[in-house]
């Protein structure tokens, strides 16, 4: 049986081919509320460039990874509020639909500078926390092609390419999929976040 509603498609596509990327996932008005929200982070000076690896290991490397980012420890607003709200719908459905058993989400804003990316890599490295599912939810209004800034993904048919078009939500299996952020040619935001079996500790 199917499941009904755009969280209905997405937990199909979870169970599938393991990864998906949907359209108009929040509205329009949900996109300008939240870069506000990254608006007011970055202007506080609340943006860090991210790191890599974890524990003793951790490090920044901006060769491999490029953003900068905010992490989300509660909502802080009314936009964060209603994102996180409706993502939590999607963490309800997956265990209803999958038993994934999915407790905890860990967000934060991202932001790469023109030129920036982040190597290929998977979401979930053997030592690291426990991340099941991964959703990356783009800020970025009328994205042009040529801009760059494609997320690609590896599947089993290939690559897939997605543009980081304001209002798409990207989401699959943290375990399964290598992906790559490419360079764009303009600031590139986003929100990323992951679901955790248990909540966990999270890299810095
Ligand atoms: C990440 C990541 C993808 C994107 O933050 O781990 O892969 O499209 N982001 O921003
Ligand atoms: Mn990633």
């Amino acid at each position: 049986m199917r499941n009904e509603g755009i969280h209905g498609e997405i937990v199909d596509a979870l169970a599938g081919p393991g990864y998906v990327a949907v359209t108009g996932y929040a509205g329009v008005e949900n996109v300008l509320a939240l870069l506000a929200s990254l608006d007011t982070r970055q202007q506080a000076g609340r943006f860090h460039h991210a790191g890599i690896g974890v524990g003793a290991a951790r490090a920044l490397a901006p060769a491999i990874r490029g953003d900068r980012i905010s992490w989300i420890d509660g909502p802080e607003d009314c936009a964060e509020e209603a994102f996180l709200t409706r993502l939590d719908g999607l963490r309800v459905s997956s265990n209803h639909g999958l038993m994934m058993g999915l407790e905890a989400l860990d967000m934060h804003f991202a932001s790469f500078a023109p030129g920036a990316g982040y190597v290929r890599h998977l979401d979930r490295s053997p030592t690291g926390v426990d991340r099941v599912v991964s959703v990356i939810y783009y800020l970025n209004q009328d994205w042009q092609a040529g801009d760059g800034g494609e997320l690609e993904i590896e599947t089993a048919n290939g690559l897939v390419l997605v543009e980081p078009r304001a209002d798409t939500l990207v989401v699959f299996l943290s375990a399964q999929f290598s992906h790559t952020v490419l360079p764009a040619v303009r600031e590139r935001c986003s929100l990323a976040g992951w679901f955790h079996r248990r909540p966990l500790g999270r890299p810095s």
